[in-house]
């Protein structure tokens, strides 16, 4: 998923592709615009992104203000509350949000079809492809 807006954003404009653990302050205060995505793991955030949030909520609060965002939640069936979660913490940066949550549901229900690697199919990944497109041609035209 984030592959997939990744490649259809950097087509728009410079883009920059980074796990949740290796993502920096530094790299929120140098990005114009985000596209944040993350698994929903027991109704929340997964821990990986959780922590790429604590980690960098203050160092740039109060210095992202304005900045436009979208997100991507990868769930087995609900994803709303990851989506609310980072709702909560992108209104706490003043962020303004340009695409509604994109949730995607991988229908793993059973510890086997959870543990499986998952595949996306082609129209949710075609919905990847253009929140990316969107994203990057807003940022690169201006329009935010
Ligand atoms: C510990 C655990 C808890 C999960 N809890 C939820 C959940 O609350 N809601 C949901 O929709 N999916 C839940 N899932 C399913 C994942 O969202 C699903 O596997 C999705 O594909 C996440 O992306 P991944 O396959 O890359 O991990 C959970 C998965 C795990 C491993």
């Amino acid at each position: 998923m984030a592959l997939a807006a990744y490649e259809a954003a950097q087509r728009e404009t410079e883009t920059i592709l980074k796990q949740a653990e290796d993502a920096t302050p530094e790299d929120l205060l140098g990005a114009h615009g985000y596209l944040f995505a993350a698994p929903e793991n027991l109704a929340a955030l997964s821990g990986m992104m959780k922590e790429f949030y604590d980690r960098c909520y203050y160092p740039v609060l109060g210095k992202l203000e304005g900045r436009p965002y979208a997100q991507m939640i990868c769930a087995g069936s609900d994803g709303e509350n990851a989506a609310r979660q980072t709702a909560r913490i992108a209104t706490g940066w003043r962020l303004k949000e340009v695409q509604p949550p994109l949730i995607i549901c991988t229908h793993a229900q059973t510890e086997a079809e959870i543990l499986a690697e998952k595949s996306i199919n082609e129209t949710d990944l075609e919905r990847c492809h253009t929140l990316g497109a969107a994203l990057g041609a807003g940022l690169a035209m201006g329009v935010y």
